[in-house]
């Protein structure tokens, strides 16, 4: 287990304190388990969202793009699955709190509730798309659901992009996007919430090679949280057993994250055969399907599917960098980002707020300013400013000083091991960019 010292408390304290995600409608008493991003969040997971386009546009050829609307044609959840069985089984207390649970997170035949030891319902399938009507009048409007995965919207576009892309198998197409389940118990902060945003990814390949590709999937995305600082040891790949499977998988892995709740689910990655496809050429009457001109063969590709959350992987990310340390005397809470995810990469401090270093200060926010996301700050002590950039996990502070007037030098605080180093003000954007650039390895790991 971990020696950490976070837990889920102080990551949402500190979050809402420094303007990461706040809960939703607090004004109002809140709107149970749904959260705002705010400036230093929406700048965190955005990263976490580039660094994911990146792994899976730029640096390779055989992924496309792809941003599908939340509204799908209501057919489209009907050859999924999802009308008839994306359902969880729900039991209520009969008794005094009338709470609902998830019959399966309780213990098998449990028949009393487990907060005030009321009787329970019999568990009922409830589905978890949340349902709306297209149309300016109710009642004559087609029902509609909020998407509860990105992955349909790239199903029912496969031929179209088959058509345009100049792809063939093995290819895939990648999509950001938000999601939305009415889950029976969300909670954990932005662990499990009701309206969460995906990145997932639909791999078509020829059936005979869907092994290699699910093996080779499994290993890429886990690659890529470590890549990203994320510490081995806290990470893991778990193979579902064949009774955890969902209806259209041969083979699911989570990759699992040792969240301060235990181990949990960051991603999935899936082997759904043939199955999305043939349904969906089924409904619509469309044959979705690849011809091989070369070998003249006509094939349902098969699809591996790694399908991440943007909101539970950021949430990962702040966890494993979350750190307190003892510094002259005094406790410090930094958060040891990768630089790649970190929301500012440099802030700019002049240490007194006279003798031209604010003007100075500004000069180089100016310049820094085109390569990267900077900060300017001059109120409080320097002390304060520093523990205030630890805390959103700024890897770069420069301080403005009284040398500085006379030799336009600056200096530049590591964030994560402190050391301080002189550098003259041309040089900065390219002694930041070498240094944010450098592989990183989270300190954490000692
Ligand atoms: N297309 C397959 C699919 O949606 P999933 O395992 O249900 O698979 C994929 O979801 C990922 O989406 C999960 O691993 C998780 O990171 C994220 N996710 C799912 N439900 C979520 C929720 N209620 N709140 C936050 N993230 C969620």
């Amino acid at each position: 287990m971990a020696s950490d010292t976070v837990t889920m408390d102080k990551i949402v304290a500190l979050t809402k304190r420094r303007g990461f995600i706040f809960p939703t409608g607090e004004i109002y008493g809140g709107l149970g388990s749904t959260y705002d991003f705010a400036h230093y969040g929406v700048l965190l997971k955005t990263n976490v969202k580039n660094a994911w386009w990146q792994a899976m546009l730029q640096e390779r050829d055989d992924i496309v793009a792809l941003d599908s609307a939340i509204l799908q044609h209501p057919k489209t959840w009907e050859a999924s699955g999802h009308l008839a069985g994306f359902t969880d089984p729900l039991v209520q207390c009969l008794g005094e709190c009338k709470r609902r649970f998830r019959a399966d997170h309780l213990d098998e035949g449990q028949t009393t509730c487990p907060v005030c030891g009321g009787e329970l319902s019999e568990p009922r399938d409830f589905n978890l798309m949340f349902e709306t009507t297209m149309g300016p009048v109710k009642d004559a409007g087609a029902t509609v659901y909020l998407r509860p995965e990105t992955a349909q919207g790239i199903f029912v576009n496969f031929k179209n992009v088959l058509q345009t892309s100049r792809k063939k198998p093995p290819f895939g197409i990648a999509q950001v996007g938000k999601s939305f389940r009415n889950e029976i118990t969300p909670g954990n902060f932005v662990f499990r919430t009701r309206e969460f945003e995906q990145m997932e990814m639909e791999f078509f390949v020829p059936p005979d090679e869907a092994p290699r590709w699910y093996d080779y999937w499994k290993q890429a995305r886990f690659d890529w949280y470590v890549e990203l600082g994320l510490r081995p040891d806290h990470l893991r790949l778990r193979e579902h057993d064949p009774d955890e499977l969902s209806h259209y998988s041969s083979g699911t892995a989570d990759i699992e994250y040792l969240f301060p709740i235990g181990w949990s689910e960051l991603e999935g990655i899936a082997n759904r055969g043939t199955f999305d496809l043939t349904q969906h050429s089924q409904h619509s009457g469309e044959k979705l399907e690849y011809f091989d001109q070369q070998t003249k063969e006509r094939y349902i590709p098969a699809v591996i599917e790694p399908a991440a959350g943007a909101d539970r992987a950021t949430l990962a990310f702040l966890v494993d960098a979350y750190d307190e340390e003892e510094v002259n005397g005094e406790t410090r809470t930094v958060l040891k980002l990768h630089p790649r995810l970190a929301p500012v990469k440099a802030a700019v401090l002049p240490l007194v707020r006279k003798d031209g270093q604010p003007e100075v200060g500004r000069e180089i926010v100016d310049l820094l300013r085109r390569h990267m996301q900077v900060e300017y700050d001059e109120g409080g002590s320097i002390g304060k400013r520093y523990r205030r950039q630890d805390e959103i996990g700024t890897p770069y502070c420069v301080t403005v000083d009284h040398q500085t007037l006379e030799d336009r030098t600056v200096t530049v605080r590591d964030r994560d091991t402190l050391a301080q180093e002189r550098v003259a003000i041309d040089a900065l954007p390219g002694h930041l960019a070498g240094r944010l650039a450098a592989p990183w390895r989270s300190p954490k790991l000692g």
